[in-house]
C-alpha cells in the first residue's frame, strides 16, 4: 500500500518506547519520520543517519519545526504534560505514549492544552491498538455474540526487573506496574466492553523492598449494565503467562528457550541506580537495534471475553470463538507494520477522515482507573469513577 500524503511525524524521546514502535515507524506508509528531539547526542546522530531530517536538542525546537505536522511523545510519563503543552502550543498534533500523564491534574492540563490549540491528541500505542483486540472489539460490537458480560485479563511478566530509571520504581513519579502496565489492561477491557466503567475495587502488591513500588495487582472494574472485568498482573519475574499465549512474547516474537531469569540475572551486575539507568539507556536507540518484524500480533497476556452466546479468547494470531454448539477461529494476520493500527489512526485523525476511541479524554479516563486502583488498595472498598 502506498499513501500519497503520509503524516510528517516528529518524535520526542528516543528511548525504549520509541524502540518498540520503531519496527512500524520504519515501514508504515501512514507516517514519515522527519524530526526528533533528544537530549543525547548519540541518539540524535543515529536518527540523522537513519532518517535524515532535523534532530533537535529541545522540545521547543521540535515544536517550532515547520517540517513537522504531528509528534509522537515517547518521553517519561512525568514529562508528558510539559511536552504536550509545548507541542500543542506549536500547533502539532500529538500521539502521546501511555499513560497520558501521572496525575489527574496533569491529564486535565493536557486535554485543555490540546483543545485550546485545536490539535488532535491520541493516547497510545497501548495494547488496545493490537490487531487481535481491535478484531475482538469489532466482533463484540457486531452483537452476533450477545452482550459482553465479563472480561478476564491476566498477565505475568518480568516487568519490575527490567532495567529501570529511579523514578520508574517510585509510584509518586508514575513508577510501578499500575501506571505502566495496568493502563494497557484498562485500555483493552474498556475497548472490548464498549461501555462506561463505573466502579473499581482493587488490591496491590508491593513485595520487594529493593524495588519499592507496586509490582502486582488484582482489580475488579464494573461497567454500565452490570458487566465486569477482572484484571490481574504480576511483574515479579517468576511465572510467565506467555506460555498460555502459544509461547509468543508481548511483541509478537517467538519466545526464545533458555532465557529464564534473564532480567534478574542482568540486574545482579549493577550496584547503583545510576548503573541501572545506564543499563536501560544501553538498550535503546543508537545503542542496539530494534526487534525484527514480528510474525505474530502483539498481545498483553491471556484475555477471555464472556458474551451471552460465546466466550472469545484472544490469541497472538486471532480470536477463538467458543460458541454454544461450535468452536471457530477468526484470524488476524500479522502486519509487516506491527503497530499499524495506531499509525493509521493518527493518519486518519490528522487528515480528518476519522478518529480512534483512544483520544485525550480516553487517556484521562484510563488514568483515572489507575488512580482508582491505588486508592481502593489504600483505603479499601469501591471507588466510583467520574471521568468515564
Ligand atoms: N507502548 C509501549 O510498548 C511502551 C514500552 C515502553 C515504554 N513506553 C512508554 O514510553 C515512555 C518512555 O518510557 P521509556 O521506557 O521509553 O523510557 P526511556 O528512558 O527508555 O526513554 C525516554 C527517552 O526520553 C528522552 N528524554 C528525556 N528528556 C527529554 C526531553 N526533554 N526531550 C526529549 N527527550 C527526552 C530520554 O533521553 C530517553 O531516551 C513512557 O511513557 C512509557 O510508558 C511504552
Amino acid at each position: 500500500m502506498s499513501i500519497s500524503d503520509p503524516v510528517r511525524l516528529g518524535v520526542a524521546g528516543l528511548g525504549r518506547g520509541f524502540m518498540l514502535t520503531l519496527p512500524s515507524l520504519r515501514v508504515d506508509p501512514h507516517v514519515t519520520l522527519v524530526a526528533c528531539a533528544a537530549p543525547r547526542e548519540e541518539s540524535r546522530q543515529a536518527f540523522l543517519e537513519e532518517f535524515g531530517g532535523n534532530a533537535h536538542a529541545s522540545i521547543e525546537a521540535l515544536a517550532a519545526d515547520p517540517a513537522v505536522e504531528a509528534v509522537y511523545i515517547a518521553t517519561p510519563h512525568q514529562m508528558h504534560r510539559e511536552h504536550a503543552e509545548i507541542l500543542a502550543a506549536g500547533g502539532k498534533h500529538i500521539l502521546v505514549e501511555k499513560p497520558l500523564a501521572v496525575s489527574m491534574e496533569d491529564a486535565d492540563a493536557i486535554v485543555e492544552a490540546a483543545r485550546r490549540a485545536g490539535v488532535h491528541l491520541i493516547t497510545g500505542p497501548s495494547h488496545s491498538f493490537d490487531q487481535t483486540v481491535l478484531k475482538a472489539a469489532e466482533m463484540i460490537a457486531s452483537g452476533v455474540y450477545g452482550e459482553p458480560r465479563m472480561v478476564h485479563a491476566t498477565n505475568y511478566t518480568d516487568f519490575l526487573y527490567r532495567p529501570r530509571r529511579p523514578e520508574e520504581l517510585d509510584t509518586a513519579q508514575g513508577g510501578g506496574v499500575i501506571f505502566s502496565q495496568a493502563v494497557h489492561q484498562i485500555d483493552v477491557v474498556r475497548l472490548l466492553m464498549g461501555k462506561r466503567a463505573m466502579q473499581v475495587v482493587a488490591m496491590t502488591g508491593n513485595w520487594d523492598p529493593d524495588r519499592p513500588t507496586e509490582g502486582a495487582y488484582s482489580a475488579l472494574v464494573s461497567f454500565e449494565g452490570g458487566a465486569f472485568a477482572s484484571l490481574t498482573y504480576s511483574g515479579y519475574a517468576h511465572y510467565d503467562s506467555d506460555v498460555l499465549m502459544n509461547g509468543v512474547s508481548e511483541l509478537g516474537q517467538p519466545k526464545p528457550e533458555g532465557t529464564y531469569g534473564k532480567e534478574r540475572r542482568a540486574l545482579q551486575s549493577v550496584s547503583t541506580p545510576e548503573e541501572e539507568a545506564l543499563m536501560k539507556s544501553g538498550r535503546t536507540y543508537g545503542a542496539v537495534d530494534a526487534p525484527p518484524p514480528a510474525p505474530h500480533s502483539e498481545h498483553f497476556g491471556p484475555i477471555i471475553v464472556s458474551c451471552d452466546r460465546a466466550d472469545l479468547r484472544l490469541t497472538p494470531d486471532g480470536v477463538e470463538v467458543w460458541g454454544d454448539l461450535e468452536k471457530s477461529f477468526v484470524p488476524t494476520p500479522a502486519d509487516p507494520s506491527p503497530r499499524a493500527p495506531v499509525l493509521k489512526a493518527l493518519y486518519n485523525t490528522v487528515r480528518g477522515t476519522g478518529a480512534p476511541q483512544q483520544t485525550d479524554a480516553w487517556g484521562r479516563a484510563s488514568l483515572e482507573i489507575c488512580h482508582a486502583i491505588l486508592q481502593s488498595a489504600d483505603e479499601g472498598g469501591f471507588v466510583t469513577l467520574e471521568y468515564q
